[in-house]
């Protein structure tokens, strides 16, 4: 036994000479104290032999262990101390005035968009509102005239959170409530009508696939005063619309059902690309389907405390939701949606603002 641990003693000494780093540092430790290492071999033997010498032996087991790892433990020290230094002069030779290929950064397309719009509305006198990504039930179904159990649910099955009813929002219609009871006051007591953009992430449980995704971003916008009409919807979409694309648009409303509007509607624009005669882009079809849109219902100014019951339709007002990554993808011909949530500057970094 003495001659055999004598023997493991200088073996150690020379394999651990040979390691340079933590990885080979782990299979040696391994190779000694583990398992089915040589330590736990010697422990093995030390049951066969006879008593009288078991002490002995058990003794020098021990201090053979207790060498190894000593010697183990500063082994490691020395190499994590080297790797740091190592890092530290890495560092040093790092110098970061020197210029990289894209110096500035650039803005997401979604970011850009986003911002065009906001431009766009505030001029227009609109309020750029920000809003919660986690929402409870109430304000993204019920106070929008979705009650339990609708099936209009179920277009907008979303993720739920396991506490207290909330939900990520599946549309930015979500906020809807709480900015009519935010500038509800002032419309009332200042006839300062609401007009108001809210832009946000929202989220679906999605198959993704090159048009769809869980993630993405629309633009709520509402507009509520006394006599808001469809005219008054066409008029801002028109606009805002022209502006974006740089040019007239020709826009058309067909129904649409959407628990929250009465009446609802699709709003198209008429395709940029062929204007009108029909190519692959639009289907054939001369029209592209851009933003679902109509007159707030009757319900929802009601639980936004902008009506009562006794002058039920003293305001009217209408509602838009403006897909903003569909309108990134027709503004910057981008084909697959997930190009923007899969962070690759290759692609991302080719937008630039105006
Ligand atoms: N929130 C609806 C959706 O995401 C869109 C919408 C907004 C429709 C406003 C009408 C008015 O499907």
């Amino acid at each position: 036994m003495k001659e055999k641990i004598q023997k493991l003693t200088e073996q150690f000494g020379e394999d651990l000479s040979k390691v340079t780093d933590l990885t080979a540092l782990e299979t040696l430790r391994l190779d000694y104290m583990g398992k089915k290492g040589q330590i736990a071999e010697l422990m093995k033997e030390l049951g066969k032999i006879p008593v009288e010498q078991k002490k002995e032996a058990g003794q020098m087991i021990n201090t053979f262990k207790q060498d190894v790892t000593s010697r183990f433990e500063s082994k490691k020290e020395e190499l994590v101390r080297a790797e740091e230094e190592r890092m530290i002069n890495a560092a040093e030779a790092y110098d970061e005035s020197l210029p990289t290929e894209n110096p500035c950064g650039s803005y997401h397309p979604i970011t850009l968009v986003q911002r065009e719009l906001e431009d766009i509305f505030e001029s227009m006198g609109f309020d750029v509102e920000d809003y919660n990504e986690i929402v409870d039930d109430y304000h993204c179904f019920e106070a929008l005239n979705i009650p339990k159990f609708h099936p209009a649910r179920d277009m907008q099955d979303t993720y739920y959170l396991s506490s207290k009813n909330q939900l990520l929002k599946s549309h930015t219609s979500a906020a809807q409530n709480a900015i009519m009871m935010k500038y509800g006051k002032a419309l009332k007591e200042k006839d300062r009508p609401i007009r108001a953009v809210f832009p946000g992430r929202c989220f679906r449980n999605e198959a993704i696939d090159a048009c769809h995704e869980n993630t993405f971003f629309q633009m709520e916008g509402i507009m509520i005063d006394k006599n808001i009409s469809i005219s008054n919807l066409i008029y801002f979409m028109k606009t805002m619309l022209s502006e974006v694309f740089e040019r007239d648009v020709t826009v058309r409303l067909r129904p649409g059902f959407f628990p929250f509007v009465e009446p609802g509607f699709e709003l198209d624009i008429q395709c940029l690309i062929c204007g009108g005669d029909g190519c692959p882009s639009c289907k054939n079809s001369g029209w592209l389907e851009l933003c679902p849109c109509g007159m707030i219902h009757p319900n929802v100014l009601k639980y936004g405390g902008i009506n009562t019951e006794e002058e039920p339709d003293k305001y009217t007002g209408f509602a838009f939701g403006l897909g903003l990554t569909r309108l990134a993808m027709m503004k910057y011909g981008v084909k697959d949606i997930r190009v923007f949530n899969e962070g690759d500057l290759n692609a991302l970094s080719q937008f630039v603002s105006k």
